[in-house]
């Protein structure tokens, strides 16, 4: 060979050799080299079929469970076999977990009706990967970062999950995470949780008679009279407002 052309070869048998280093595993593959918890002879189609499942039940990619150079990195790229990723061995006892749900426990129910109803990974996550629920998400938060961290937190899940079914966004959560602040005394929590609410709420008569409750529990009297004048201004019918005014004015909360 030409002293001159060596270099060049060894550069391009370099190249090749990154090339198939780096990527050039088959998708999907045509065996499957460490299931543990699903059956051995599962096809393709359906191991495919239930890994989608999981993924739009926790609303994550494949990679939230399989070691991959990146969160969007292309398929063929992936080591699906690895197990390094906790999420994934996380994922297996979840597995377990349903199996022995459905197949153990639910089959005991009494005279359980028919059609059954079997529990699936999307039952309890709803497309989201830790599955806490709003009111446990909001009291955390406001445990541990206080009431300002509590209202980004709550748009921020609002903005993004409105719809989804994730979480549930109707008023009657948010307040009565605000009650049960004002039930441990934490009265400035409750009353900018109930702001809160209003915001997205702007109609409602249960918020202003929530924060009426707040105001008598703060001793102001006056702000808890405008509030359930507000209520009851909001929704004549209702009747707890209206008592309520009615015993702290001895007049307009009658009905007409
Ligand atoms: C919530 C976690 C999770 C997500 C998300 C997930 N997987 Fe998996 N995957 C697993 C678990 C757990 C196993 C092993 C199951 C077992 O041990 O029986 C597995 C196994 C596999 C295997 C078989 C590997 C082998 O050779 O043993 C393939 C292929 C695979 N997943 C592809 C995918 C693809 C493609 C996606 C995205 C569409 C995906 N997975 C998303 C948890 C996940
Ligand atoms: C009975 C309710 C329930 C079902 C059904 C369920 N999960 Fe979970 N899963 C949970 C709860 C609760 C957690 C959070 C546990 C914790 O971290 O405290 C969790 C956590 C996880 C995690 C760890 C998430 C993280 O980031 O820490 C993965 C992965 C997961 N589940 C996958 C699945 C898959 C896949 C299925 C279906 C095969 C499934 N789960 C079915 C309730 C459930």
């Amino acid at each position: 060979m030409p002293r001159c052309c060596r270099p060049l070869l060894l550069a391009a048998a370099a190249l090749v050799l990154s090339r198939s280093a780096v990527a050039q595993r088959r998708f999907p593959p045509d065996s499957f080299t460490n299931l543990k918890v699903l059956p051995k002879n599962i096809d393709q189609r359906t191991l495919l079929a239930t890994m989608r499942g999981f993924a739009m039940a926790l609303g994550v990619r494949c990679a939230y469970c399989h070691v991959a150079p990146r969160e969007d990195a292309p398929l063929d790229s992936i080591d699906f076999a690895k197990d390094d990723k906790r999420t994934k061995r996380a994922a297996r006892v979840m597995l377990d977990m349903v199996h022995h749900i459905n197949d153990e426990h639910l089959a005991d129910v009494p005279e359980r009706p028919t059609p059954k109803v079997e529990v699936r990974c999307v039952t309890c996550h709803r497309g989201v990967a830790r599955p806490r629920l709003l009111d446990d998400e909001l009291a955390l938060t406001l445990a541990d970062s206080g009431l300002e961290a509590v209202a980004r937190r709550y748009r921020d899940l609002r903005q993004r999950y409105y719809g989804s079914g994730s979480y549930d966004f109707r008023e009657i959560v948010l307040t009565e995470v605000a009650r049960s602040e004002a039930r441990a005394g934490r009265l400035d929590n409750a009353i900018g949780l109930l702001n809160l609410n209003a915001e997205f709420n702007p109609t409602s008569a249960q918020i202003p008679a929530a924060l009426g409750d707040v105001m008598l529990q703060k001793g102001d009297t006056a702000a808890a009279i405008a509030q359930y004048r507000t209520a009851v201004g909001r929704d004549s019918t209702f009747g707890l407002a209206r008592m309520r005014l009615r015993q702290l004015t001895g007049g307009p909360g009658r009905r007409p």
